[in-house]
């Protein structure tokens, strides 16, 4: 196992029915900024809910932050915060509302420049305040509830950022609030979770048992749980084992003393930017072609993946980590993931686009070794089409 430190200061508050408890965990004399996205908090009513467990504290509401959020709304926040002295943010909805609200909570001490604040990738971003934020998390899905990330569009492009003072200080994780969520959400939640873990896990093995096992029940919980919760809005039991699934995928815990590759994620993000596909599905199209190439690199923990968590047992090696990759990608299919670039419309004139575009962005050398080219990419994807 290598080196690490973890750190993790995010207070869950899991459960349904919870948000008055909000009261308990906002500074009394805080003037507070609620952010939400295109709607569907006011359409059922969580916003409501929200309001009212804030009691006699000043709000101010903003809305309109888009899926994939945008610099320049965010920037329409950030005026605000400013010219209104709010002291404390809270992210109501999905990932997009979550990662928005911490460029927001991070921007508004900064006097100029604030795009810059994007371009630091994997460093943290240089800045010592940051306006402290909460969240009530909507969408099971990307683990923004109780990590330090964001992922900001700007100019077309995805930036991913991180700093330490953006851990929310809480986030409530309540299943009823996700009973509205339509069914491809769900699918885009599981699948996004799923490769998540699989992005810390599907690397090279260094003993890391704890991490490896996690990670393995995780994943074996997203594929129990995940179609239960597609298929049957009201199974609670199911839900609340996707929920913390997805917040467990991404909170540092199973990613500590491990190499880490996220070529999925760097290759998705370009499909979202260039093809407006969901961020989640994106990754369930790129994933299994991206397994299929680097067979070889990831050879010791793909047989591990196919023993331990599709239980595959018959047949040798080779027939093991094919059988697990054909299982995944199947997985994803029934949860009606199309995994075929073709029909998102997309040819290989958009792959070349898609590879031009990542090499713009420095993305040449991918994977927990740097060893993943772009044209290896190209042909990830060609395999994808
Ligand atoms: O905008 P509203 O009207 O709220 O509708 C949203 C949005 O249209 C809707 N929604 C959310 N909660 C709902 C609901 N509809 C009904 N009922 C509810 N309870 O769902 C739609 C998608 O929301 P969004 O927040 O965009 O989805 P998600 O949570 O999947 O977030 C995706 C974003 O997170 C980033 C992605 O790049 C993308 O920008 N990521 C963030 C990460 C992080 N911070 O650690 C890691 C991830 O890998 C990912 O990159
Ligand atoms: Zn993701």
């Amino acid at each position: 196992m290598q080196n690490f430190d973890y750190f993790n200061p995010t207070h869950i508050v899991f459960g349904q029915d919870r948000l008055n408890e909000l009261d308990k965990l906002i500074p009394a004399n805080a003037k507070v900024m609620v952010l939400f996205g295109s709607g569907s908090v006011k359409r059922y009513g969580t916003l409501d809910k929200v309001i009212s467990g804030l009691g006699d504290r000043t709000v101010v509401e903003f809305g309109g932050i888009e899926p994939n959020p945008q610099f320049d709304t965010l920037m329409k926040a950030v005026e605000i915060v400013k010219a209104e002295q709010v002291d404390f943010l809270l992210a109501v909805g999905g990932g997009s509302v979550m990662d928005g609200t911490k460029f927001v909570s991070l921007a508004a001490n900064v006097e100029s420049d604030h795009s810059n604040l994007l371009f630091h990738g994997s460093a943290s971003v240089p800045v010592d305040s940051a306006v402290p934020l909460g969240c009530v998390a909507t969408l099971p899905a990307t683990g923004s509830e109780m990590n330090s990330f964001a992922v900001i569009t700007f100019n077309e492009q995805k930036y991913p950022m991180t700093s330490p003072l953006v851990f929310p200080k809480f986030s409530f994780l309540d299943p009823g609030l996700t009973q509205t969520l339509p069914k491809h959400q769900i699918a885009n939640g599981v699948a996004d979770a799923f490769v998540h873990v699989f992005e810390q896990y599907m690397t090279y093995p260094v003993d890391a048992k704890i991490q490896d096992r996690f990670s393995e029940g995780v994943l074996q919980t997203l594929i129990e749980d995940g179609p239960v919760t597609f298929n049957d809005n009201d199974n609670m039991a199911a839900r609340k084992n996707f929920i913390w699934s997805a917040t467990s995928a991404l909170n540092g815990i199973i990613g500590v003393g491990v190499p880490q590759d996220w070529s999925a994620h760097m290759i998705g993000h370009e499909l979202t930017a260039t093809f407006d596909i969901a961020h989640g599905r994106t990754l369930a199209i790129v994933l299994p072609s991206l397994m299929r190439e680097r067979k070889q690199q990831k050879r010791a923990k793909l047989l591990q993946f196919a023993e331990r968590v599709w239980h595959i047992t018959e047949g040798t090696d080779e027939q093991k980590i094919d059988s697990a990759i054909d299982k995944t990608e199947a997985f994803f299919n029934s949860l009606e993931i199309v995994t075929q670039l073709s029909h998102y419309g997309i040819d290989e004139a958009g792959i070349d686009t898609v590879v031009s575009k990542m090499k713009k962005m420095n993305l040449t050398q991918l994977s927990e070794t740097g060893d993943l080219t772009l044209d290896i990419v190209r042909k990830i994807l060609i395999a994808a089409l």
